[in-house]
């Protein structure tokens, strides 16, 4: 049975991303527009199955996007729009070469009535390249028009969500090729999620109004601390402060949250022993992503800093 308002239908279009070489290490020399859209979904673990079921596919033209032309944009749009008014239909996906994608987008964004979300897509290296990047973006691309409340065009590409406004081919052959100028990407593509550049945080009045009552009746200011993972690590450092009292450990990871083993075998002995621990990442951007069978909580996408006063408060409400 059709699901209303869940099927994504995927455009194509051509570009690099359906291009085959002779070569799985040559990225330039290279044919465009070689490939089918369905046999690129089909080549997507995630997207495969789906095909034919919850994934539609429609080949819109089969070009070089060096040569995009009126006719096509007209076909285009006409195809997306059709697309779009269908209530089944829950957002438009095309794969689109990255030349003159940032046009199509605009032109795109300029003629559709679009309350649903329409993601260009695209590759740098062919289909056939070592280490293709046409698959992801396709599987980015699809998750970004499964989300829930997202409308107008958008291009992603490397991980990357762009607005049709900013987007801009800014590199002529490393797979990040795409920027929106000074205000950056609007948001990211991580394991299936959009995560918003602009990330507002919900309204927290109760919480606020918790954690204002707990600072005036506190007698104490909860212990916690910032410990850093890095080569060469120890957990001589939790243990003194598990003697000492301390209530919390942020601890600024590697990475995706990852922790020394001597370290992370202190944590857990602290965390047995009741003590909070609360994982931020120390890169400068992204966040530590969550998986099951994490040992510690995350910090929500807080750096250390933020987070040690997040868990202060928390241990303040709920000692
Ligand atoms: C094209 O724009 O169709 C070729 C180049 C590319 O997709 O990277």
């Amino acid at each position: 049975m059709q699901v209303v308002g869940q099927t994504i239908v995927v455009l194509g279009t051509g570009g690099t991303i359906a291009g085959t070489s002779s070569s799985a290490a040559n990225h330039i020399a290279y044919q465009a527009a070689q490939v089918g859209v369905a046999d690129l979904l089909r080549s997507v673990p995630g997207l495969n199955e789906s095909v034919g079921k919850s994934v539609e596919t429609e080949q819109v033209a089969q070009v070089d996007s060096k040569d995009m032309d009126f006719e096509i944009w007209k076909r285009l749009a006409d195809r997306c729009q059709h697309h779009l008014d269908r209530p089944s239909v829950k957002g438009v996906v095309i794969t689109h070469g990255t030349d003159t994608l940032e046009e199509t987008a605009w032109f795109l964004h300029e003629v559709l009535s679009c309350s649903k979300p329409v993601v260009l897509t695209c590759a740098m290296r062919p289909a056939t390249a070592l280490t293709p990047d046409g698959p992801q973006n396709l599987l980015d691309a699809v998750s970004l028009a499964q989300t829930a409340d997202v409308r107008g065009v958008f291009a992603v590409a490397a991980g990357e969500v762009h607005g049709a406004r900013l987007v801009q081919k800014v590199h002529p052959y490393r797979v990040n090729a795409f920027a929106s100028g000074d205000s950056g990407p609007m948001g990211w593509i991580e394991e299936g999620t959009v995560r918003w550049a602009q990330n507002r945080l919900p309204a927290r009045d109760e919480k606020a109004r918790v954690a204002m009552n707990s600072i005036a009746n506190a007698a104490a200011v909860p212990r916690v601390e910032i410990l850093l993972s890095h080569a060469g690590a120890s957990g001589a450092l939790v243990d003194t402060l598990v003697r000492d009292g301390v209530q919390g450990v942020v601890v600024a990871c590697t990475g995706n949250g990852t922790i020394h083993h001597a370290l992370e075998a202190a944590l857990l002995r602290a965390q047995t022993a009741g003590v909070r621990v609360v994982r931020a990442t120390r890169c400068t951007g992204g966040q530590v992503l969550p998986k099951p069978g994490d040992l510690f909580a995350d910090s929500h996408g807080l750096s250390p800093v933020k987070a040690r006063i997040a868990l202060m408060l928390d241990l303040l409400a709920a000692p």
